[in-house]
């Protein structure tokens, strides 16, 4: 049902007598690239021609020759240097959509082997609120879950909270210090932020006052080495003397940026300073930074005070996040936090030993990878364990109980090496059955091309960043909803409603269009433009169709119901949909590509190339809604054909974003 796979088991077929490795070569199989060139355009042909010294034109031809391709192209073409142009039989493309109409699966395959995956997504360090950085990786997580799910394989969606590290040693320390008990009583959410806030601002002063210094000789020394090389006499030698000019003119860049790193840090220390009460509490808790980690230590040794506490607060700081997911739609099958694995991790690092994998080096054990230049800490000296000696626990327990195929992880793609490394060691240890694969991400960021801040300098918190979504989207409802030319149609309840649909979505969007591996510019205003490639116009558009059945009083059960299926070889005698017009024909097109586009988006784990679909798939509705009446389609032939293209449209486009964990609304 595939068309992309159907053409290339086709010319696999044709070229496997003639070459050795066609895969590579059937990957060059894609789409036109313009409507001009055909529906599809086979490139191999040049690079074949090279492997076999022939002309490409003649290789395209003979190829295009052996591969039977009748019953699947009207048109087959060789043109320019050797491309073959394939377009698509119009039988072929509308008795595809006619099989699309009962398959809940919309024409993608099912696999012949499910394959099961782990998903390691969201995961925050729970204690302190989540934030905008949070985004990223739970909504390309939560994609990923439901692209593969839809596609047959099998689901582990796993929230590895960080519910055991520093945090818990900051608000514990600021529950023992700072607690507003009335606070704690009414909000504790709200009581733990703030300690949370007050401890992490305090450790921030001294690291500042600690940063300070080292900024300063920096800058200086930085300054000094500019002044030197600017001043250095240049060099008669032509080359030499560019050379000179090169490095001084980076030494000059160097030392601006040093200065202007330092600028930065006087700057916020002014802010701090300017706060006397907060500068008088830093005083008073000048050791502030050993405690904390104090308290970690004892939390992690069973100390009952500590345990205690934080057994008190773990389910407040849950609540706050799980308020948070409901929101966005997310849920997990798992949520085996950090401390999950804590009474594992020694048995680990014996494990580990025992099999000769570790060395000792200045008191902490070891694992020494190839490749890299620091061998990965499982054990440090004082005895405590690491971030990375809970990453080999998680790996082991996922593989023995789950035994996945892959495990993939939605994380910052800061953490790059730290998977590098981790991947390396569990391959060494015995866990390379399962392919374990970082999925990256970029940052979020401001206008000012730096991540995105609130105007005072602070993380912006996830939960305000959604109010904000919302708030922005509520205006957008109204606005579009006054401007009806029968005015406004919905109450103020029902445009809240809609208003947190369409603002949630928007934020989702905005981050799954973007290539996961880029920095992307965070706009409110983009995001929610009813024009481009946004949540609110894929949901606008999905209204409009929906809006085609409602005002003109259609049953789409009733519409459905009289369409013969497939007889029993799985043919159509006869498709119910029609594509005579150029416009029908781009829809139709678009409408069966539907199966490549789910295949794309899980080639390399890219939700936003299913975003780039159904862009595409839109448009194309848009420029067939201009063009072809349905309504008033010249015959009951054409108005059915018209309105099961419209049905077909409002299904994937419901479904695709539904693959992207955003909800539709009937009415905009
Ligand atoms: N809690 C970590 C952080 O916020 C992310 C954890 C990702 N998953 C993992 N298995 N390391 O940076």
């Amino acid at each position: 049902m595939d068309i992309l796979g159907e053409l290339r088991q086709r010319f696999r077929t044709a070229l496997a007598g003639i070459t050795a490795e066609p895969e590579p070569l059937l990957e060059m199989i894609r789409p036109a690239a313009e409507p001009k060139f055909g529906d599809y355009q086979a490139n191999f042909a040049m690079s074949l021609a090279k492997q076999l010294g022939r002309p490409p034109r003649e290789v395209a031809a003979d190829i295009a020759a052996r591969t039977p391709l009748d019953d699947l192209c009207q048109q087959v073409e060789v043109a320019g240097p050797g491309f073959i142009n394939l377009r698509l039989r119009d039988d072929r493309l509308t008795g595809t959509l006619a099989a699309v109409l009962s398959d809940p699966f919309l024409g993608v395959p099912r696999p012949a082997t499910p394959r099961t995956y782990v998903i390691d997504f969201s995961s925050p360090n729970v204690a302190k609120p989540m934030h905008v950085g949070h985004i990223r990786s739970t909504v390309i997580g939560d994609a990923l879950c439901r692209l593969l799910r839809f596609r047959g394989d099998h689901v582990v969606s796993d929230n590895h909270l960080g519910d055991w590290g520093t945090q818990f040693g900051m608000i514990i320390y600021g529950y023992k210090h700072f607690l507003r008990p009335d606070a704690y009583a009414a909000q504790p959410v709200a009581e733990l932020s703030r300690l949370y806030r007050l401890v992490h601002s305090l450790l921030g002063y001294h690291e500042l006052l600690a940063e300070l210094p080292v900024l300063e000789k920096a800058a200086a020394d930085r300054a000094a080495a500019a002044t030197r090389l600017a001043e250095q006499p240049s060099s008669s030698d032509k080359a030499e003397a560019k050379k000179q000019a090169a490095a001084a003119q980076k030494a000059a860049r160097q030392a601006e940026e040093a200065l202007k790193t330092l600028a930065e840090a006087r700057e916020k220390r002014a802010k701090v300073v300017a706060d006397p009460a907060q500068v008088a509490l830093a005083v008073e808790h000048a050791a502030i930074g050993q405690a904390v980690l104090e308290e970690v230590v004892r939390l992690h040794a069973g100390d009952a005070e500590n345990l205690g506490l934080w057994r008190e607060f773990m389910p407040h700081c849950l609540r706050e996040i799980h308020a948070i997911y409901e929101r966005l739609g997310v849920a997990f099958d798992e949520e085996l936090g950090e401390s999950f694995y804590h009474n594992q991790l020694s048995d680990v690092v014996a494990d580990l030993e025992s099999r000769g994998l570790t060395r000792e080096s200045d008191g902490a054990v070891c694992v020494f990878l190839e490749g890299f230049d620091a061998p990965m800490i499982v054990r440090k000296r004082d005895g405590a364990f690491l971030y990375a000696t809970t990453d080999l626990a998680t790996i082991r327990y996922r593989i023995e109980r789950w035994k996945p195929d892959a495990i993939l992880y939605v994380v910052d793609h800061r953490q790059a090496e730290h998977f590098d490394k981790l991947f390396a060691a569990a391959r060494l240890w015995g866990y390379g059955g399962a392919a374990l694969h970082h999925i990256a991400f970029g940052t979020v960021l401001g206008k000012d091309g730096k991540p995105y801040k609130t105007r005072s300098g602070d993380t912006v918190g996830l939960e305000s960043l959604i109010d904000e979504g919302v708030r922005k989207a509520l205006a957008v409802v109204e606005e579009n909803d006054n401007r009806k030319p029968d005015g406004a149609e919905f109450t103020a309840d029902q445009r809240a409603e809609i208003a947190e649909t369409v603002g949630i979505a928007a934020l989702k969007y905005a981050d799954l269009s973007q290539n996961r591996t880029s920095d992307y510019e965070f706009s409110y205003e983009k995001m929610l433009a009813l024009d481009g490639n946004t949540a609110a116009y894929m949901q606008y558009s999905y209204a409009r169709v929906r809006g085609i059945f409602r005002k003109a009083g259609i049953d789409r059960g009733a519409l459905l119901a009289g369409i013969a299926g497939p007889d029993a070889s799985g043919a159509h005698v006869r498709s119910p949909i029609v594509c005579g017009q150029s416009a029908e024909r781009a829809l139709a097109l678009a409408l069966a590509r539907f199966p490549e586009a789910i295949a794309e988006s899980l080639a390399d784990y890219r939700p936003n190339q299913l975003t780039v679909y159904l862009y595409d798939l839109t448009r194309k509705f848009s420029t067939f809604f201009e063009a072809c009446p349905v309504l008033r389609a010249e015959s009951d032939e054409l108005r059915q054909s018209r309105l099961l293209l419209c049905e077909l449209t409002g299904r994937v486009v419901e479904k695709g974003l539904e693959l992207l964990g955003i909800r539709v609304v009937d009415k905009m």
